[in-house]
């Protein structure tokens, strides 16, 4: 019996073009996974969109008078990075409650101020007033200022920041 060289030849040549596009595809994986990785794991990760926000040691705050703390905080989401800047007003109190509220007015988002001589928020776009506990007084603000959820750990202050 003799073999024909011709297709033992092809043979040959077809088994190296297989193992070279196997090798082939296999280096392409190994040097492009990376690449795409970088670029697509961005958007497929999931954004925690809430977050205990430490505002200090708890005695740093005077007693029966709001505080301000201001802070920012950069979110990032896909290739997106935004920072937003939050304002807080701690108010705490005789008997050991702490609350703390937004000054962001809850009728068009203005900043409001806090005022001790007539002991209110004042808020300087429509001449707005909230009491101490954030309850609307006066003007065309249509609810109280938001409150955080707090918590203290170790004479700590958190507020529990939730995003929509
Ligand atoms: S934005 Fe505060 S009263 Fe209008």
């Amino acid at each position: 019996m003799s073999q024909n060289p011709s297709s033992s030849t092809i043979d040959r040549q077809g088994f190296v073009k297989i193992v070279m596009t196997f090798l082939g595809t296999i280096m392409g994986a190994v040097i492009g996974l990376p690449f795409i990785n970088y670029f697509i794991s961005p958007s497929l990760k999931g954004e925690a969109n809430e977050d205990w926000i430490a505002l200090g040691a708890l005695e740093n705050y005077p007693i029966g008078e709001p505080t301000l703390f201001n802070f920012t905080k950069t979110k990032v989401n896909g290739w997106e990075k935004t920072s937003h800047s939050y304002g807080v007003f701690v108010l705490r109190e005789a008997g050991g409650k702490v609350t703390a509220y937004s000054n962001v007015c809850t009728h068009l988002s203005c900043r409001v101020n806090w005022q001790e001589e007539h002991k209110q928020y004042h808020c300087p776009c429509h001449d707005a007033a909230f009491d101490i506990h954030g309850n609307v007084l006066s003007g065309p603000p249509p609810r109280p200022l938001d409150e955080y959820q707090t918590k203290i750990e170790e004479g700590n202050l958190y507020i529990h920041l939730l995003e929509g």
